[in-house]
């Protein structure tokens, strides 16, 4: 089992190749969770993510000979662009072979260093499966997204520089998709008794939380989530085991946490993260007393920033609503002249701003002197969602369940 040498081995590799990503503080979180919350900004790594850590690990380790039969990997885009970069840097020929759904900024990215795409199946597992086939074919080496231990020291060195950036942090806050990243720092702070790592899974692809009550990795029950980048179905053998023996706890937060915790990273720590990268977020928002207990500091890590924009388009909007911040409302009110435009004005004056209008004439639920008006407001927040509701009900307006 990898440990703190391994890792500070790892380290020694990338001096040069990976950033040294900064640590901010967050005054919004801190408050929240009532310790100081800093964000570990693997978001601005080097092709986005954490992944070119482990990925230039496990290629500049190999032998001339092994380089030469070029590499494979199989991912949905963040280590495929960890391994793009790597192979480009040290002149190695690399295949990826991608989900169809893969986001086009990361298929792009990836072709851009140069690798070869192969587009295969619509999940990372599939993907997986003819990156083998490959391998057996050709000769070429499987650079495995997590189930390596040059793969999980590289990117085991995140913590190594958070001890140095936040010398006192008690709690390691991680997305874990194979777990190849919490096992990595997990490995790294072996030697550190009193900081405890806390790993984050999406509720709707949470193979390790049963995997760990089973004492051995296990498939997830079912894979749903817009976190493409841990959405993975069953642990890796070697990451599980380094969780397992360093007793990381793993949580898990739902698809309206995620698209919370983007927004509320966009708009408090002014930082682009993708929905995988958010996760640590997530679990803070969703329970932040469970973090306070250490006493110390928090980081978190934004383990990826490569978000598609219509992705993103779409997460902000959920989040916005998660957040109470729009207001989706079906208003029956009697069919005759003005009734549409009165409605519009009462909503003016109770400060929601309308974003969508759909007027119904027919429907089961409507009588024949009645209409329906759907409509979408932007609001400042759940109180005045509220607000908005119960001064609609008061003015007679009769609203559907
Ligand atoms: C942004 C992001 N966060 C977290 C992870 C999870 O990493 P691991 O599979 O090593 O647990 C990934 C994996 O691709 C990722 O892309």
């Amino acid at each position: 089992m990898i440990g703190p040498e391994d890792v500070r081995a790892a380290a020694g590799l990338l001096t040069g190749v990976a950033e040294r990503t900064p640590v901010r503080y967050s005054r919004a979180l801190s408050e929240l969770v009532g310790v100081p919350v800093h964000l570990k900004c693997e978001n601005l790594q080097r092709t986005g993510s954490f992944k070119i850590r482990g990925a230039y690990v496990r290629l500049v380790r190999l032998s001339d000979e092994e380089r030469a039969r070029g590499v494979v990997a199989a991912s949905a885009g963040n280590h495929a662009q960890g391994v793009a970069l790597a192979a480009r840097l040290l002149g190695v020929p690399a295949v990826v072979f991608m989900p169809t759904g893969a986001a086009l900024p990361k298929v792009d990215a990836t072709r851009a260093y140069g690798a070869q795409v192969v587009h295969v199946g619509s999940s990372v597992d599939e993907a997986l499966l003819a990156a083998q086939e490959h391998a057996a074919s050709t000769g070429a080496v499987l650079v495995h997204p997590f189930d390596h231990e040059d793969v999980d020291a590289g990117q085991g060195t995140v913590a190594l520089e958070v001890l140095e950036q936040v010398p006192d942090v008690r709690t390691l806050v991680v997305p874990v998709g194979g777990g190849g990243l919490v096992a990595g720092m997990a490995a790294a702070v072996a030697d550190r008794p009193g900081v405890r790592l806390v790993g984050v899974q999406a509720a709707g692809a949470a193979a390790y939380p049963a995997s760990l009550a089973a004492g051995r990795p296990v498939p997830a029950a079912a894979m749903s989530t817009m976190a493409d980048g841990i959405a993975i179905g069953l642990p890796g053998t070697v990451p599980f085991e380094l969780v397992q023996a360093h007793r990381v706890a793993v949580r898990t937060v739902s698809e309206e946490d995620l698209s919370r915790a983007l927004l509320h990273v966009a708009e408090r720590s002014k930082l682009l993260v993708e929905p995988s990268g958010a996760a640590g977020v997530a679990a803070l928002l969703a329970d932040p007393q469970a973090f306070a207990s250490d006493g110390g500091p928090v980081v978190v890590v934004l383990s990826g920033g490569n978000v598609d924009p219509l992705l993103l388009m779409r997460v902000l909007r959920h989040g916005l609503a998660a957040a109470g911040r729009y207001l989706q409302v079906r208003v029956r009110t009697v069919d005759r002249p003005g009734a549409l435009a009165a409605l519009l004005q009462d909503l003016a004056r109770l400060g929601g701003n309308v974003v969508h209008v759909q007027h119904l004439r027919t429907g089961a639920d409507l009588g024949v002197d009645e209409v329906g008006i759907d409509v979408q407001l932007e609001t400042t927040g759940p109180d005045h969602c509220a607000e908005v509701l119960a001064r609609l009900r008061e003015q007679g307006y009769r609203l559907a369940p």
